[in-house]
């Protein structure tokens, strides 16, 4: 593959986005994500999908300017289905103070929606997942299970009104999260999305050549979702190929509960940040997230790298 010395995050990195420096005050963040639609609604549809693509951005410690949407839709679903979805969009993108700049669509059986964000961050100031450093604490800011809730749904297993945290939770910007991160002059984050809690975690564990402990008590879920995941209906089919992916990498305590050991590979949608901390600044980015009303949770630490390991849930 060719190289550029300007391209400071890259396809290398397993990092939630790529960063190429422009001049010596700005850096572009850029990424892309887009997925079927995992709620009936299409404007709320809309809302995730564009925090879910925010969120990349704001991991990056980046401000997001500009977006570009990517529609797969079928054509006799009705314009006015598309037309939601893209204002639930744009009232996200709004809220991050970032404007729709256009997009592409294709005809295609299923619906398909997401976008490509654009964001910029000073090149010196990125937060990246290789910045872990041990003595760190790990602060984990929106709750787990939103792929098992939201698959529960699909099957009625679930009724509506007990999957709003989660609903809540997908469409909330991480954007406060993010300027508090920032704020505090964290050196490390991640976001949760597809590979789940311990796979986001991982990657950060690699990059940052460190090991981690989580204490599986402080890990927050979803109301309900522990309970959902021991029926085989409601998990998301990742769940198992992330665990076994991941196996070698991590150890559970001795008699884990089982529903714990598999939610917490469950993939996410718009997950939060996962943030590496100094210990002696944990209380500055605690009061910095509270006053932004951003809940957040200490769910463990960075130890130094050690052979045959990578994560320890206890
Ligand atoms: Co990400
Ligand atoms: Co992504
Ligand atoms: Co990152």
């Amino acid at each position: 593959m060719q190289r550029d010395k300007d391209l400071i995050v890259g396809f290398d990195k397993s990092d939630d986005a790529g960063v190429y420096k422009m001049s010596g005050e700005i850096a572009v963040v850029s990424t892309l994500d887009f997925f079927p639609p995992i709620v009936d609604d299409p404007f709320l549809f809309g809302q995730i999908a564009a925090a879910n693509a925010l969120s990349d951005v704001y991991a990056m410690g980046g401000v997001p300017r500009f977006a570009l949407n990517i529609v797969c839709f079928p054509k006799e679903l009705g314009m006015e289905v598309l037309t939601e979805i893209i204002r639930g969009a744009v009232d996200r993108l709004d809220e991050a103070g970032a404007v729709l700049a256009g997009g592409h669509s294709i005809e295609d059986k299923e619906i398909k929606f997401g976008l490509s964000v654009t964001g910029v961050v000073h090149p010196e100031k990125v937060i990246t997942n290789a910045g872990a450093r041990p003595g760190d604490l790990l602060v984990l800011t929106k709750p787990i299970g939103t792929g098992i809730i939201t698959s529960a749904l699909k099957k009625g297993n679930i009724r509506p009104e007990d999957a709003q945290a989660a609903f809540t939770s997908m469409k909330t910007l991480s954007r406060a999260a993010a300027e508090a991160m920032v704020e505090t002059g964290a050196k490390a984050c991640t976001d949760i999305t597809g590979y789940g809690l311990m796979g986001h975690a991982l990657e950060m564990a690699t990059a940052s050549n460190v090991n981690l402990v989580i204490a599986s008590k402080d890990i927050p879920f979803f109301p309900k979702a522990l309970e959902l995941v021991t029926s085989r209906g409601n998990r998301p089919r990742a769940i198992a190929e992330n665990m076994e992916f991941m196996a070698p990498d991590i150890q559970f305590k001795h008699g884990m509960d089982a529903a714990l050991q598999m939610a917490v590979f469950d993939p996410q949608t718009s997950g939060g940040l996962l943030i590496s901390i100094p210990e002696g600044k944990y209380d500055m980015l605690s009061s910095n997230l509270t006053e932004r009303r951003v809940r957040h949770y200490l769910i463990g630490s960075v130890v130094s790298a050690e052979e045959g390991w990578r994560i320890r849930v206890e």
